[in-house]
């Protein structure tokens, strides 16, 4: 029987988030702990979905799936495969709603098995239009910041349209991921920033500028190996997505203990309110003893890891 694999990781978004949908840049990195792998297996008739929120035809798929069951029928036209015979078999370890861009890692992993089970090479071009296909669904105007995250082993330097630039690390860094157990909407995240905008135009405006500002230097911060600084922008970043209203009591309390532990920084990462924050450890034994004192502190699911120079 015919079966191929394909398979995808997650994000997390370190600065800039929120800042981005209005011009100003983002860095997100690669986050290899978590991710998705997709099978596809030859079994004749409709097109099939075998996975933990949906079990059964394509066509009878519930609505917050209709990106990937777009994504893809758009992936079969494209390889020139009739849309039947096919079983799409997800095994995905992101959760949802948190932030780490499990929609992108589920249609990048959806759409490399396609390729693999036609035998076919997936450029980077090709692979970012399909995923945005998804994308568009679940999340309205996206800023392709997940997909290009989501397909890239470095970090990313996005700013809307302009090319991606991929930053290189002068040092390996340790970062923690801790969940705050709620769910977190980005969609009304992004859209309360738009209402403060319209309200007070002049001081969400400077929010937003002082978001990018910190933003460039964390791109210098990470260049030049200064993790301290990195760790102090990191905070700032979160003061001015608190004046933004994005950040919630789960998530300050989070991020207050991680400080208090020794974290060089810690903020929410992603759309806010609601989902993860992200904490820069120390070194590598802190970043494990900060792990545990987070899990023991309650934090839902805790991930230490190590982005690599
Ligand atoms: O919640 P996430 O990881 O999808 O991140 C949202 C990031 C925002 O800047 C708030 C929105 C966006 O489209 O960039």
């Amino acid at each position: 029987e015919k079966t191929a694999i394909g398979i995808a990781h997650s994000k997390v978004i370190l600065i800039g988030e929120h800042a981005v949908v209005h011009g100003q840049p983002a860095i997100a990195i690669p986050f290899p702990l978590i991710g998705v792998e997709t099978e596809i297996e030859y079994v004749p008739g409709t097109v099939k979905m075998d996975s933990t929120f949906y079990h059964g035809p394509l066509q009878h798929a519930p609505k917050e799936l209709e990106g990937i069951v777009e994504c893809v029928s758009k992936s079969c036209e494209y390889l020139g495969i009739p849309y039947k015979d096919l079983l799409i078999r997800i095994n995905s370890s992101v959760p949802p709603g948190k932030g780490l861009g499990s929609s992108a890692s589920v249609a990048i992993s959806v759409i490399r098995s396609l390729f693999h089970y036609c035998e076919r090479e997936c450029s980077p071009e090709d692979l970012l239009k399909l995923a945005n296909v998804a994308e568009t669904y679940a999340h309205g105007a996206p800023s392709g910041l997940d997909t290009l995250t989501i397909t890239s082993d470095k970090p990313v330097w996005y700013k809307k349209d302009n090319p991606v630039e991929h930053i290189e690390l002068g040092e390996d860094l340790h970062f923690i991921v801790a969940d705050s157990g709620r769910f977190g909407d980005t969609r009304t995240s992004v859209e309360s920033v738009a209402n403060l905008l319209k309200t007070a135009p002049h001081r969400i405006h400077s929010k937003i500028e002082r978001i990018g500002e910190l933003t460039h230097h964390a791109k210098e911060a990470l260049e030049k190996a200064s993790k301290q600084f990195l760790g102090q922008l990191l905070n700032e970043a979160q003061k001015e997505l608190e004046t933004l209203g994005v950040s919630d009591a789960g998530l300050n309390k989070l991020i207050r203990f991680a400080r208090e532990e020794g974290a060089l920084g810690a903020k929410l990462t992603g759309g806010g309110n609601g989902g993860c924050i992200i904490a820069l450890a120390q070194n590598e034994v802190h970043s494990k003893q900060l792990a545990e004192k987070l899990r023991r502190f309650g934090a839902a699911a805790v991930w230490p890891f190590v982005l690599k120079k």
